[in-house]
């Protein structure tokens, strides 16, 4: 599938090297993606807070070849060391975007990538990392044709990093991030993410997200697995619809500032993405005791209090702890008296909600 409207024409001839750098942010969905089509298209809608602490910044380095490579000539770079192992995933992504960066054969790429969370804190690098490439890549781009529009850069950045990992389309931007077509969302699709377009409460304002890190280690499931068990998934065009519906509800909920509704969605989300693990052919339990022990503890701590305290999870163990800023100061202190101790060695990371990528 080639999309017209991302071919650019460009006059690659006067440029020779240069480096360009970007910083971008992981995001936490509040309506999953899961499942997905050919091309990296989605097969439901979803929605994320953008955060702002758990970002990758990636330098891209690039010399001018003498004659084009016939494969793609690049090197990875973590914390300033060689990762081979990396190398198969951005050769994967570099085949899929070349159609539309047809100067990818022409230069020798050094990546250079570091994150702000630690590597193995079993929080997935895949949002922040392919974002942040596919602006670095954008801007090698917008130096070959400096008359693109910003709204063009960014619209194509983020149909770039969908096709690195789904997710990370939705982590170019901020506050809120829908992708996929969605009949109440303006603008939306399935090929790119859009920031938000309507009225948000107060009370989203500056969403806290607390990431209490319980299994640090590697994925259990792979993302590519995970979605293709949705293929052949019992219940799959029922969640398909649940995820629309639960979209359109989100979007009274984002307005009125109804955080009852919110919490109510938000945990039936991710137990329902779990539920979806639990219940396929081959089956899968993500949660570990320590998950199941988090979120005891925070229904309990919300029938007491009232506080408007809620979870989520992803495809994993860890918990993403989510609050208002209003309320962060008795929150916080329910965290580190009441869940810490369920951490993996004590690990935890205090994230919000942000604004999306920035140049550095
Ligand atoms: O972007 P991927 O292919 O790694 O999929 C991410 C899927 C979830 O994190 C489980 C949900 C989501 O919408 O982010």
């Amino acid at each position: 599938m080639i999309v017209p409207q991302f071919l650019t024409k460009i006059d690659e001839k006067q440029l020779h090297n240069g480096a360009v750098s970007w910083s971008s942010p992981s995001n936490i969905a509040l309506v999953k993606y899961w499942g997905k089509k050919a091309f990296q298209m989605p097969r439901n809608q979803s929605i994320s807070f953008t955060l702002e602490v758990c970002r990758t910044t990636t330098k891209l380095s690039f010399n001018k070849l003498d004659k084009p490579s016939k494969g793609f000539s690049f090197e990875v770079l973590l914390d300033g060391k060689r990762k081979t192992n990396f190398e198969p995933k951005i050769e994967q992504f570099f085949k899929r975007i070349e159609n539309y960066l047809p100067f990818l054969n022409d230069f020798h790429f050094k990546i250079e990538t570091s994150n702000s969370f630690p590597h193995s804190s079993g929080i997935a690098s895949s949002a922040s990392g392919m974002s942040a490439l596919a602006l670095c890549l954008m801007s090698i781009e917008k130096q070959l044709n400096p008359e693109e529009p910003d709204t063009f850069f960014y619209k194509k950045a983020s149909f770039l990093a969908r096709l690195g990992s789904g997710s990370a389309c939705r982590s170019i931007d901020g506050d809120l991030v829908v992708w996929g077509e969605h009949p109440d969302i303006e603008g939306s699709s399935d090929l790119f993410g859009v920031k938000y377009p309507y009225k948000i409460h107060d009370h989203f304002k500056n969403y806290q997200d607390t990431i209490l890190l319980v299994d640090k280690g590697e994925k259990q499931v792979s993302s590519t697995l995970g979605h293709n068990l949705m293929n052949d998934h019992l219940y799959a065009q029922t969640r398909f619809e649940q995820a629309k519906a639960n979209l359109s509800k989100i979007k009274t909920i984002l307005e009125t500032g109804n955080l009852e509704d919110f919490i109510a969605l938000v945990e039936s989300e991710a137990l329902t993405l779990h539920g979806m693990m639990m219940t396929s052919r081959p089956y899968f339990i993500l949660m570990k005791p320590n998950t199941l022990e988090i979120i005891n503890k925070i229904w309990a701590f919300r029938k007491q209090t009232g506080l408007p305290i809620c979870f989520t999870l992803d495809a994993g163990a860890n918990v993403h702890v989510l609050y208002p800023e209003r309320d962060a100061a008795s929150i916080y202190e329910f965290i580190k008296s009441e869940l810490v101790a369920y951490c993996q060695n004590g690990h935890y990371i205090c994230d919000r909600v942000g604004f999306g990528a920035k140049q550095l």
